[in-house]
C-alpha cells in the first residue's frame, strides 16, 4: 500500500524524499520539533509477517498523529523517518525473522513531521511454532543513549547514500 505524500507542514520543514523496501517512495517533510516520549506509558504495535500494522495501542495512535484506521493496514514505514538508516531496519528484521528478540533506537516520524525517540523491543508472535506476526513494545529511551546514537545513526546513513 503506497501512503500519500506529506503536504508541507510549514516554511522551515525539510523534504525528502523515501524509498521503501516494497518499492514504494514517499515525500515527507521534517521539522527539528521532538515531541517526548509519554511518562509511564508504553507504545505498542502488531504486524503480520509482511510488516503491516494490525494492532496500535491508544499511546501508538497518538504519538503517531494518524488516526487508528488510517494505521491498520499500513505498512509499518509509514513511521519511517529520514534520519533513520536502512541498515538499523535491517537488524530488526533478520533477527525477528529468525525467531529472535530485537532491541533498539528508533526515531519516528510522526504524520505532521515532528518526531519522538523510542526505545523498542521487537519479537515474533508464535502459535503451534510458527510465526504469525510480530509485535513492538517501546518504552521511553534514554537521552544519554540517544546523544550517543545521533552520531552513529548519522555515519550510516551517510555510508549508505555514497557507499565507497
Ligand atoms: C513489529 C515491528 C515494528 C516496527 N516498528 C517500526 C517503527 O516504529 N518505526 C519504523 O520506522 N519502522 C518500524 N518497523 C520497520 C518497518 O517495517 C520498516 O522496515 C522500516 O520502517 C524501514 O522501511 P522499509 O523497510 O520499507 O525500507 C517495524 C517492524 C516490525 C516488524
Amino acid at each position: 500500500m503506497a501512503i500519500p505524500d506529506m503536504t508541507r507542514p510549514g516554511p522551515d520543514a525539510v523534504e525528502a524524499r523515501l524509498n521503501y523496501s516494497d518499492g514504494t517512495s514517499r515525500t515527507v517533510f521534517t521539522t527539528d520539533v521532538e515531541v517526548p516520549f509519554p511518562e509511564g506509558r508504553l507504545i505498542v504495535s502488531r504486524t503480520d509477517l509482511a510488516g503491516v500494522i494490525t494492532h496500535a495501542n491508544d499511546a501508538f495512535v497518538e504519538m503517531s498523529g494518524w488516526q487508528r484506521d488510517e494505521l491498520i493496514g499500513a505498512p509499518h514505514h509509514i513511521l519511517r523517518h529520514p534520519d533513520m538508516p536502512a541498515v538499523a531496519f535491517k537488524g530488526l528484521w533478520d533477527d525477528v525473522a529468525a525467531g529472535k528478540k530485537w532491541h533498539g533506537y528508533v526515531k519516528n516520524l510522526r504524520k505532521d513531521g515532528s518526531y519522538y525517540w523510542v526505545y523498542a523491543t521487537a519479537v515474533p508472535n508464535i502459535r503451534n511454532g510458527q510465526i504469525v506476526g510480530y509485535t513492538s513494545v517501546r518504552r521511553k529511551p534514554s537521552r544519554t543513549r540517544i546523544n550517543e546514537l545521533i552520531p552513529v545513526y548519522r555515519q550510516w546513513l551517510e555510508q549508505e547514500k555514497s557507499p565507497s
